[in-house]
């Protein structure tokens, strides 16, 4: 495990202005001494971005947004969301390529796009990758990953600031967390394909199960959905990693 832990609350479709204040809780737990080396970044909605970005001021929690539309200019595109606009009202950070929108129809190519949209933007990127059951038992995992990053990445020389995620699909929302040893591999091989890349792992990240995931030590953070809704588990969870 490095010092410098990243850990990302993806709150997906969750959370109305009501819950705006479970940060307030760890706004002031970042700004304990001991977890200083924490860098915490919370990807709510776009509807509370907003909200978010007055209550971190003056503190060094980051926020971003969960993603974007590929073009950066403003157009005709009805209910998107530009790399530009994310950007002009605060935030630092867009996770783009996520399961959920893979699912969904995103392919590499808009993917690819996405990034580089953000990335002039000024953006950082939390880009995630991640196999699927059936791949998984197929063993083609490496295939798969070496794909979306080659694939994701194309034409980026800008590396430094995309932050790689690994979200195995399977264990999104499912409680199952990969073995130790296969995680260990997993990681490692992404980080073989550049040795700058800092890698996340994702996937039912919880208070319990963070005692076993923290012991993996080519872990650069954590990408936790679920978990990260309520703040004593988020806060746990980073106290745990340190402890
Ligand atoms: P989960 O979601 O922690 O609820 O499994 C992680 C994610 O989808 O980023």
């Amino acid at each position: 495990m490095t010092n410098n832990m990243f850990f990302i609350a993806n709150w997906k479709m969750f959370g109305d202005f009501r819950s705006v204040n479970s940060i307030k809780k760890v706004i002031k737990f970042s700004r304990s001494k001991k977890f200083q080396k924490a860098q915490i970044i919370y990807c709510p909605p776009y509807t509370l971005i907003n909200n978010f970005i007055k209550l971190v001021k003056n503190t060094k929690i980051k926020i971003g947004a969960q993603n974007c539309h590929y073009s950066q200019r403003p157009g005709p595109f009805t209910g998107s969301i530009s790399a530009n606009l994310i950007k002009s009202i605060g935030a630092n950070y867009v996770i783009i390529g996520h399961s959920e929108n893979r699912e969904a129809g995103e392919t590499n190519k808009l993917i690819n796009l996405k990034i580089k949209s953000a990335l002039n933007s000024g953006l950082k990127v939390i880009f995630c990758i991640g196999e699927t059951f059936k791949e998984k038992r197929k063993k083609v995992t490496r295939q798969v990953l070496n794909k979306q990053i080659k694939l994701g990445l194309n034409k980026i020389k800008n590396k430094k600031d995309v932050l790689i995620a690994y979200e195995p699909v399977w264990s999104i929302g499912t409680g199952l967390i990969p073995k130790p040893n296969d995680l260990f591999n997993t990681i490692n091989f992404i980080k073989q394909i550049n040795k700058k890349f800092k890698v996340l792992y994702g996937g039912s990240v919880n208070p319990e199960n963070i005692k076993k995931l923290k012991l993996i030590n080519n872990i650069d953070g954590f990408l936790i959905g679920g978990a990260s809704q309520n703040p004593n588990k988020f806060i746990d969870i980073i106290k745990k990693t340190y402890n």
